[in-house]
């Protein structure tokens, strides 16, 4: 039998949602029915964020959930993240309390820093000319504020390196409990995982599909041939032998779809597993990252001059 991988463990000793439903990009007007949707499924854990411009359809979704005794409150995990306009301590709880209200919860599971880049307050979309330098030390002491007031019973980042992450534990009171970053099986964070590890920090994977509909990134991720090998063999998509990879690895994943087949597909996962000497090829991949961040890099006006130095050199 396998291990079914329903959860993981949090720092804070709350248990992560193996598979959470993405939001990111999920069209308006078919999200609602969306979470709806995976809840009735048996989804339990919703990835949200500020920027993505949905949480106010979210939370009328959520809130007709619990009415109806679909779900409740305390059964599902809501992640939702501070946008890079809101790093200034004194703008990190007005921000929080945005997402509170536009969801209609009195908390979120788990608050993150969505990028270690800081963004001039009130601007809106990706000029270098927006760009400041971040200060996370002082962004993560408002958002301990928050975990302090039970507004946060989580906190963590999003879109940090190695190198971001360390330098973030040095000061922390409260450790971050997840980095959330792109992970699938052509970018499978060898070295963050590793550091993730030891330090007790859960690595949560977003594009665990390798976002095959955002058009920029020209993913290549479902047609792996290994991913088709091996969904052929075991008799289940390319889609969730991706997904049970990750289970696997001891990541969350948190696939996007607005389609109720593929809801509910990508969370036929628990029942089997990917055998030892197939789970091992994944090892051979060819690596690279495909969410690179350009737009926060730049020559003069970025404090990151390229990509390189956004990562670490962990690209
Ligand atoms: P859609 O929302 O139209 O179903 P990721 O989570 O890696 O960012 O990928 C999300 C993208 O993958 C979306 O374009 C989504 O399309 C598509 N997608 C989601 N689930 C599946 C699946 N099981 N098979 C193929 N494509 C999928």
């Amino acid at each position: 039998m396998a291990s079914e991988i329903r959860f993981f463990e949090l720092n804070t000793g709350a248990k992560i949602p193996s598979v959470g439903l993405g939001t990111w990009q999920s069209e308006p007007g078919l999200l609602g029915a969306a979470v709806a949707a995976a809840v009735k499924i048996g989804y339990r854990h919703i990835d949200c964020a500020q920027i993505y411009g949905n949480e106010q359809e979210i939370g009328l979704v959520l809130k007709k959930l619990f009415e109806d005794g679909v779900v409740k409150r305390e059964e599902l995990f809501i992640t939702s993240k501070l946008w890079c306009t809101d790093h200034a301590p004194e703008d990190v709880p007005a921000a929080l309390d945005r997402t509170l209200q536009d969801l209609q919860l009195d908390y979120v599971d788990l608050y993150l820093i969505h990028w270690p880049i800081r963004m001039k307050k009130g601007s809106v979309g990706f000029k270098p000319e927006n760009l400041l330098q971040p200060d996370i030390p002082s962004t993560w002491r408002a958002m301990e504020a928050l975990y302090d007031s039970g507004k946060a019973r989580a906190l963590g980042v999003s879109n940090f390196s190695s190198k971001k992450l360390q330098d973030l534990l040095e000061v922390a009171r409260v450790p971050p409990g997840v980095n959330q970053v792109e992970c699938h099986p052509s970018w499978q964070q060898t070295k963050l995982r590793e550091l993730c590890k030891s330090k007790g920090i859960h690595l949560s994977g977003y594009s665990p599909l390798g976002s095959p509909g955002t058009t920029w990134l020209k993913s290549e991720v479902l047609k792996l041939p290994i991913l088709n090998m091996v969904a052929q063999k075991l008799g289940k998509t390319p889609a969730q032998v991706a997904l049970r990879w990750g289970l696997q690895m001891g990541h969350s994943v948190l696939p996007k779809s607005t389609h109720e087949e593929r809801i509910k597909e990508n969370f036929d996962v628990f029942d089997w597993s990917i055998p030892e000497d197939l789970f091992a090829k994944f090892s051979e991949i060819e690596q690279a990252r495909l969410v690179r961040g350009k737009s926060f890099a730049h020559e003069t006006l970025s404090p990151y001059k390229s990509v390189e130095e956004l990562w670490d050199g962990e690209i």
